[in-house]
């Protein structure tokens, strides 16, 4: 780790091998600097609220069309809302054109957003035919006139987030990263896999200090954090200034705050106790209810009881029940009936 990468840090690491604090990025600290990643289906302002609470010094959206924003969708326009307790809270727009941009950011900075995102990393093939997403990294000098538009409408700090390219590991994210800081953007975050790999592989970090070596502004990177110590992990092997967790929070939104006892150097304690994903599980689902209703509450929840109940003792049958809840309370009933007998199989965690 070089002095000047350290230089831009707002705070300086005491020890050889303490990590930063927080970041900056523009003006926006993040603290701890460790940020949820955006998730299309995912990160809705639910689950950013329980990241948040759960240790996360930055949430991000999921990616909105600004498309979508300028045609006046409502469900888009829902997908813009924040809420109070999330701040600071950074909007991903993803899109090719930059008029549209420009009268896009607007809209997601009036909506709360403290940073805008501008997805560059995107492979889904109707994101990528219409030139946005990862699309952009073959096309630097539309990924340019992009940023540059998103910053001249933007009242907040604008970043991106890029691959390691579309195909080969040919190194040219590295320059398209430079052009996107010389564009003006305020960080720069960094998933580590090609397009091509999509989401397989196992972790080319090196990629990432390639990106932090070349970059004045902030690297987050991105990646296969699971535990809370990969993050310093991440940090030390790859120099980046913050470590985004995405589907490492499934199910665990308190990854976050194990995550930054990690950086502090402290141990990060036991998993969660035992009765904590079942309560937050439950409170996942009541806060979804109250913010979609309960119909998307249980959809969506179907598939993240899967993930808070990982691990745990005949979590099988549990699984296959909760696929077919229809209702609320239904959901809610089995969560307290799988938690009672998970008590009974393991007596001596599940007591008090
Ligand atoms: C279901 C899913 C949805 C995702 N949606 C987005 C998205 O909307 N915007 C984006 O930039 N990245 C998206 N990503 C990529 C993640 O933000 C992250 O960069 C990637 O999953 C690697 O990090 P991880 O190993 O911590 O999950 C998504 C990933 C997953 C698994």
């Amino acid at each position: 780790m070089t002095g000047d990468r350290r230089g831009r840090l707002s705070h300086e690491p005491t020890g050889e091998d303490a990590c930063p604090a927080h970041v900056a990025i523009g003006g926006v600290t993040v603290d701890p600097p460790l940020v949820l990643g955006p998730m299309a289906g995912s990160t809705n302002r639910t689950f950013r609220l329980l990241c948040r609470r759960g240790g996360a010094g930055l949430v991000c959206s999921e990616m909105v069309s600004v498309n979508a924003i300028m045609q006046g969708s409502e469900r888009t326009h829902m997908m813009l809302e924040t809420s109070e307790g999330e701040h600071p809270v950074s909007i991903q727009l993803f899109g090719a054109e930059p008029e549209i941009m420009r009268d896009a950011v607007p809209v997601a900075v009036a909506a709360g957003a403290d940073i805008i995102d501008i997805n560059m990393g995107c492979c889904v093939p109707k994101v990528r035919r219409g030139g946005a997403g990862v699309a952009l990294m073959a096309d630097p000098k539309a990924a340019e006139a992009l940023t540059v538009a998103a910053i001249e409408a933007s009242a907040v700090p604008v970043t991106v987030k890029i691959r390691a390219g579309l195909t080969a590991d040919d190194g040219g994210y590295v320059e398209f990263a430079r052009r996107m800081q010389g564009a003006g953007a305020a960080a720069v975050t960094m998933h580590w896999r090609t397009a091509a790999q999509g989401f397989r592989g196992t972790p080319g970090w090196e990629r990432i200090a390639r990106v932090v070596e070349a970059l004045e502004v902030p690297v987050i990177g991105s990646g296969d954090v699971r535990q809370p110590e990969d993050a310093p992990r991440m940090m030390r092997e790859t120099g980046c200034a913050a470590v985004m967790i995405a589907r490492g929070a499934w199910g665990r939104p308190w990854l976050f705050a194990q995550a930054a006892a990690a950086l502090r150097g402290e141990d990060a304690g036991a998993e969660a106790a035992l009765m904590e994903p079942f309560g937050v599980a439950l409170l996942h689902a009541q806060m979804l209810a109250l913010d979609d209703g309960e119909r998307l509450a249980v959809h969506q929840m179907r598939q993240q009881m899967h993930h808070y109940m990982k691990g745990l003792p005949n979590a099988g049958l549990f699984r296959r029940q909760i696929n077919s809840v229809d209702s609320l309370q239904e959901l809610c009933d089995l969560t307290l009936a799988y938690a009672a007998k998970v008590r009974i199989v393991l007596p001596s965690e599940g007591s008090p």
